[in-house]
This record gives C-alpha cells, sequence and structure tokens, in this order.
C-alpha cells in the first residue's frame, strides 16, 4: 500500500485522508490577501503592530540613528586583553547572579519595544511586523538563555565507588568573539552575546557594519541591566579587518558566528592556522531552503505558506524558502494562487505601517540578487512580471518567481525576495534525495495530508528545521530550536538546549573520600 503511495497516485492517497482531517484542513484561516477582497495584509493580521500603533509611531518620529566609530587595531588588542582579564572575576559569579542581570535587561528591552523596532525600522529597513516579532525574540533569547544557565551550571553529583565523590561542573571557557548579521541585528546579536554570558565567559561583539546602532543601543542596555563593562565590549567595523582581526587574536577562547557560509568558512580557516588551544567555533549559516509539496496539499495553504516564507522580510531571513518543488498535478493551480497572492503584498518604504516588502538592506546586496535576477530571467521562465525600478527606493526589489528545469538547477543561496520553481512527479522520497544533494541543510517545508509521507520524508531530510503544513520561518526560542547542518552551519541549535553547552567547559572533579 505504502509503495502505492510513492508513485503519487491520487487516488490511493485519498483514501488516507480521513473526513474529520480534510474538515480540519478546510478550517485553516485563510488570509484575505490572497484573494484581493477584503484585504488585509500581514500587518494589518497582526494585532500586536495593531494595538501600539501609536507608540511605535510616537517612537518613530523621534528616533535618531546614532553614527559609531569603527574600531582601531590597537583598539581591538587593548578590548581583547580587557576581556581575558575580566573573565574570572565574570566567570566565578554565581550563575544566579548573571542569569539576574540577562533577566533584567530582557524586562528593559520588552519595556523599551517602541524605541527598537523604530530603530530596527530606521536602521535595518524592518516592516513593523518584522521590528516587533524580533525585538519579542531577543527579549526570549535573554530569559531562556538566562534560565538555561542555570539549569545546566547547577553541579551534577554523579555515581561512583564508597569513598570517592564525582561532580560534574560547568563553567566558561573565556573570551569569546560574537560575530553577527544585519538581518536580525538585535535578535542575533542578543542571542549570541546572552549565551556566552550567562555561562560565564567574556564577550567581544561585532555586529555587521550595516546594523551598527541596534546594536550599540543593545549594548547600552545591556551594560545598565549590570553586565560589567569589560565583561562585555563593542567593536564596529568591517568583517574583513575588525572581525578577522578578533578571530586572529590569541587569547580568544571560542567564536560564535551567524553570516555567510563563505565567511564561516573564512573564520574556521583561520581558527584552525592559528597556534595554541583548538577555539571552537558554533556557525550558523545560509540554505537553499525547499519547500516539497505532494498532489494531495491544500493549494491556499500552500500559496500562504509560500508567500510568508519567500516573501517576508523581503526573502531576507537565511530561513526563507528559495525552491518551492511542486507536483506537476497541482503546480498550476499553486502558482496561479502564489502569483495572485504576490502581486497583493505591499511593497515600499517600511516607514509605513502597511508594508509588507521593504527595501533590501543595501545597494550591494540589491546589485548582487538583481545580477542573479537578470541571470533567471535570461535563461528560465518568469512567473512574475520584471518590476520597475523605484527612484526614491532604489534598493526595492518586489518579489521574483521563476521556473527551473531542475533542483539541482538552485546552485546558491539568493538572499532575497526570489523564489525559483520545479515541477516534479514520482517519488517525493527522490526530489528529497536531490535537495539534500544541494548540501544545505537548514530549513525544509512539507505540504502534504498523508501523515506517514510527512514524518518519511522528514526523517530522509538532512535539514535542522523541518516544517509541515505551515510556513516555514519564524522559529520560536525554546520551542522550534533553530540551526541547520552540512553548508548551513555547525550547530548547536539556538534557543534549544544543547546551545550552552558549546559555550562551556567541563570539569570533572573526583574526590577520594
Ligand atoms: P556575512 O557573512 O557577509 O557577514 C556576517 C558577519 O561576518 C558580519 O558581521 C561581517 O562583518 C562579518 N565578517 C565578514 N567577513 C569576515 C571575516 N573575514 N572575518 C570575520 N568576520 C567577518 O553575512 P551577512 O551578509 O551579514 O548575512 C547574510 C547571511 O547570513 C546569509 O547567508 C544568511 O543565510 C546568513 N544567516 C544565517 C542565519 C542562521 O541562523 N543560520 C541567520 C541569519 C543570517
Ligand atoms: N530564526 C529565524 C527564522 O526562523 C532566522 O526565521
Amino acid at each position: 500500500f505504502v509503495h502505492q503511495l510513492a508513485d503519487e497516485s491520487v487516488g490511493m492517497e485519498e483514501l488516507l485522508v480521513s473526513p474529520l482531517r480534510l474538515e480540519t484542513k478546510a478550517a485553516f484561516p485563510l488570509p484575505l490577501d490572497l484573494y484581493g477582497a477584503g484585504r488585509a495584509n500581514s500587518l494589518g493580521r497582526d494585532l500586536a503592530v495593531v494595538a501600539q500603533r501609536d507608540d511605535l509611531l510616537a517612537a518613530h518620529a523621534v528616533c535618531v540613528v546614532p553614527t559609531v566609530a569603527e574600531a582601531r587595531s590597537d583598539e581591538v588588542d587593548a578590548a581583547v586583553d580587557r576581556a581575558i582579564k575580566a573573565f574570572d572575576a565574570w566567570n566565578h559569579a554565581p550563575v544566579a547572579q548573571r542569569a539576574a542581570a540577562l533577566r533584567f535587561a530582557g524586562d528593559a528591552l520588552e519595556a523599551q519595544l517602541p524605541r527598537f523596532c523604530a530603530l530596527l525600522v530606521k536602521e535595518a529597513h524592518k516592516t513593523w511586523s518584522d521590528a516587533v516579532s524580533e525585538v519579542r525574540e531577543a527579549v526570549d533569547f535573554l530569559r531562556f538563555y538566562a534560565n538555561e544557565a542555570e539549569r545546566i551550571q547547577a553541579p551534577q553529583t554523579l555515581p561512583g565507588p564508597t569513598g570517592e565523590s564525582n561532580t560534574l561542573r560547568l563553567e566558561g571557557r573565556g573570551a569569546w568573539v560574537c560575530i553577527s548579521p544585519w538581518n536580525f541585528p538585535l535578535a542575533i546579536f542578543v542571542g549570541q552575546v546572552a549565551a556566552a554570558l550567562a555561562t560565564g565567559n567574556t564577550v567581544l561583539a561585532k555586529p555587521a557594519e550595516q546594523t551598527p546602532a541596534v546594536a550599540l543601543e543593545a549594548v547600552k542596555l545591556l551594560h545598565a541591566a549590570g553586565i560589567p563593562a569589560n565583561a562585555l565590549q563593542l567593536l564596529h567595523g568591517p568583517g574583513e579587518t575588525v572581525g578577522a582581526a578578533l578571530v586572529a587574536q590569541p587569547g580568544v577562547a571560542g567564536v560564535v558566528f551567524t553570516g555567510s557560509t563563505q565567511v564561516a568558512k573564512i573564520i574556521q580557516r583561520a581558527l584552525a592556522a592559528k597556534d595554541g588551544p583548538i577555539v571552537p567555533l558554533i556557525a550558523e549559516t545560509g540554505g537553499i531552503n525547499a519547500m516539497l509539496v505532494d498532489s494531495t496539499a491544500l493549494p491556499e495553504q500552500v500559496a500562504d505558506a509560500v508567500v510568508q516564507s519567500a516573501f517576508r522580510s523581503a526573502g531576507q531571513r537565511c530561513s526563507a524558502l528559495r525552491l518551492l518543488c511542486v507536483h506537476e498535478g497541482i503546480a498550476d493551480h499553486v502558482i496561479e494562487m502564489i502569483q495572485g497572492a504576490a502581486k497583493e503584498l505591499v511593497v515600499g518604504d517600511t516607514a509605513d505601517l502597511a508594508t509588507d516588502v521593504g527595501p533590501l538592506i543595501d545597494a550591494d546586496a540589491f546589485e548582487g540578487i538583481q545580477r542573479e535576477v537578470q541571470r533567471l530571467r535570461a535563461q528560465v521562465k518568469a512567473l512574475l512580471p520584471e518590476p520597475a525600478p523605484t527612484a526614491a527606493l532604489p534598493t526595492l526589489m518586489p518579489p521574483q518567481m521563476f521556473e527551473i528545469g531542475a533542483v539541482a538547477d538552485a546552485k546558491q543561496e539568493i538572499f532575497g525576495p526570489v523564489l525559483q520553481v520545479v515541477r516534479w512527479k514520482g517519488d517525493p522520497l527522490a526530489v528529497l534525495q536531490q535537495i539534500n544533494a544541494l548540501g544545505y541543510g537548514l530549513t525544509l517545508g512539507i505540504q502534504t495530508r498523508i501523515d506517514n509521507r510527512a514524518q518519511a520524508l522528514a526523517r530522509a531530510a538532512r535539514v535542522g528545521n523541518v516544517y509541515v503544513n505551515r510556513n516555514m520561518i519564524g522559529a520560536v526560542v525554546g520551542v522550534q530550536p533553530f540551526g541547520g547542518e552540512g553548508l548551513s552551519g555547525t550547530g548547536p541549535k539556538a534557543g534549544g538546549p544543547n546551545y550552552l553547552l558549546r559555550f562551556c567547559a567541563e570539569q570533572t572533579l573526583t574526590i577520594n573520600t
């Protein structure tokens, strides 16, 4: 029976879908904007934004993005020296004290949500909806890692022979370098820093050069919450100079990096080339994330999940959908629905509350993605019209969609609102093997009403996060631990129960009593 299902026999599949299940699926709340009637954009549905509308707009009206100075190389050396010297005191402070400071910072950040949202909108071109989600995620990281550090750093007494006591203890490792990207300039920045600090490490934080102000304000808030100045130091500047100089420092105890696969490998090589101790690297990188849709999937649900996953945040999420693999039996219908929904998205300035898709982060990003879009436009079928340039917002890129011939034709991560679509027939597990063969392993979407198939595909997938019958973005701290494998990163997963372990040194103490 299962073998027959494997060749997409729709009649057989339908037998497996109980009437109750169909009813549940039909009740899925369809967004109004799919149909253009009574339109409510993603923001209109975000009650949190609506509820705080006045506070958010007031904060935006007075928000000034501060400028920062680039760290000179002697300042990098001095900062590392201070971080190493500050380590013992911070590491030997009770974990409850470190956790309390992080919780205090979480409460302060929550209280200042409108101010940080305004900064995210102004500096990083976040939509208001994305900005609210990001501040909440940063608050979650602060509280979650505070709790986790207290959990894992409580000394564990281990069983042993009579006359001997055995204890396992986890401590910080030393001075960590935290290097973060611009696309989550608050949540990822704060997440890395909070994890390192909670476990007793001191931190040298190097935020992305595109979004220094968000990092600056976050560090001020953390210092005000009780993190000592030398336990958390901020160094601004380009990755190639300041980031590379930090990584090359001899006394660094660990590096946590989120960004491109290419830079993760540069850092890995730089660490391996250094004399002295073996330095751990946590790298969280990109992906060519696919969604595998079989012929039993609910087209409305697929279209909604695709639009959210591929185009929200202008596609500037590592988790974003890049490659839609849709069964040929429903492909035309699904593509038509996505086209309709994409046309309904409001593309424009993110200061406007109604905007769904804002400008890309900068001109470099725009030009790189535009080159890929032009290549695709010349080589394959475009499924959305070519947008006209917007003079007032030159880095604005409306959603783009192209049909390619094979999974293997998706050769690299295009970090913007660009979706590639491939039709398939036959065995979905064979399609999954082609997705695995791309070498990335971050997120995968599965859309099917056959539960056994979803389970089998998830088990065969070489990815860190699998989402079934929903969108594939917005992992929640402590709920969906996030991170990938292969070209997508080293793990452990951020926001998960194993993350802090990598920041710790373990000591077993055996005493002959
Ligand atoms: P990037 O790799 O260009 O830069 C990331 C950070 O590394 C920046 O702070 C940059 O200054 C620094 N850097 C650059 N070169 C360096 C060097 N030689 N040595 C040390 N540091 C250096 O990435 P980006 O453009 O900022 O971010 C987009 C990428 O990040 C995408 O590939 C995306 O998929 C990925 N990303 C991954 C995750 C995840 O959790 N897996 C989350 C967000 C973004
Ligand atoms: N953690 C972010 C997401 O899941 C990147 O979209």
